[in-house]
């Protein structure tokens, strides 16, 4: 297999077993080209890129552009903040504008869930999801996997628990889709409050005792609590969210078993890691911020070969 079969990158859902593999295999060879001195090729030199940020990022942000400037794309930025959405602008209406620039392709984040589901249905360049409210993260999902294949190996047979707020979090939804496509197990855990009630129809495992869950996997992804998208309470306080969830090294060390520690990022640090965590040997966090400039470039390469 060496094409996508999909045109868009809306979520890990539609995507097939063989297009993840095609996608991480391609960023092997992308990580291995970032290593080089001269950390550049000519793959999307006639491509053109807008990254449409309607919601705030810095990894996903700076890393798509960095894997867009890698494979010499031209780059235009756009900041909902700074833009006439503040005037009245619809998105339909803003993407068709820089699409009239001769844009060829869109990497969109967006607080309402199914945003990019909807642009597809109305334009004919790539869009790339960059993050859809609390729905789908589908590039981070794709970079997780890509950096537990790197301590390990491989993804197949890999016990993953996912650990925080599953309700409001779209690195959960694509992490389960991707993992269970490539044959890991996966658990959650978190506050009963912050596990959506649908999420055992989706074949995961659940466990509410957190130290249960760092026994029984190889990789914690711990998530953060997502403050900004909660209306009402959901646990009494952050401290003792932090009392009953939070993970310190000490309880990674405890364990006296390999396990890595997985963390999309921005860090809470004292609520769901303690900083001791967070900066051990058990923490592959940076390493995922680094795949995931190999991991876009994938992406944006194979779906640049689509049309
Ligand atoms: N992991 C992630 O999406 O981080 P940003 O919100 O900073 O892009």
């Amino acid at each position: 297999m060496s094409q996508l079969s999909v045109k868009h990158l809306l979520g890990i859902k539609n995507l097939t077993a063989g297009d993840i593999e095609l996608i991480l295999q391609t960023a092997d060879t992308f990580k291995e080209v970032l290593n080089r001195p001269i950390r550049k090729v000519p793959s999307l030199r006639d491509i053109t890129i807008a990254n449409v940020f309607f919601e705030n990022s810095t990894r996903t942000r700076l890393s798509f552009e960095l894997a867009q400037k890698r494979l010499s794309a031209d780059v235009i930025n756009f900041s909902s903040s700074s833009s006439s959405v503040k005037k009245g602008e619809t998105l339909l209406d803003t993407v068709n504008n820089i699409l009239a620039m001769k844009v060829d392709m869109i990497v969109m984040r967006h607080s309402s869930p199914g945003s990019p589901h909807f642009l597809a249905k109305h334009i004919r360049a790539n869009i790339v999801n960059a993050g859809d409210g609390t729905h789908e993260h589908p590039t981070q999902a794709l970079l997780d996997s890509f950096s537990i294949r790197e301590k390990f190996g491989g993804v197949a047979g890999r016990r993953v628990a996912i650990i925080g707020d599953i309700l409001h979090s779209r690195v959960a939804l694509s992490n389960i889709f991707a993992l269970q496509k490539q044959g890991a197990e996966v658990m959650v855990c978190g506050p009963v409050t912050l596990l959506p009630r649908y999420i055992r129809e989706l074949g995961v495992k659940v466990e509410l005792d957190v130290r249960k869950a760092l026994r029984w996997c190889d990789v914690a992804n711990v998530l953060r609590i997502q403050l900004e998208r909660q209306q009402i309470k959901y646990f009494p306080s952050l401290r003792e969210y932090s009392l009953y969830y939070g993970i310190s090294k000490a309880m990674l060390d405890e364990l006296d078993k390999e396990i890595l520690l997985m963390h999309p990022g921005p860090i809470n640090r004292g609520v769901e890691l303690t900083s001791d965590a967070a900066d051990s040997h058990h923490s592959v966090i940076l390493n995922q911020v680094e795949n995931g400039v190999a991991v876009r470039m994938a992406v944006l390469f194979l779906l640049a070969q689509t049309g």
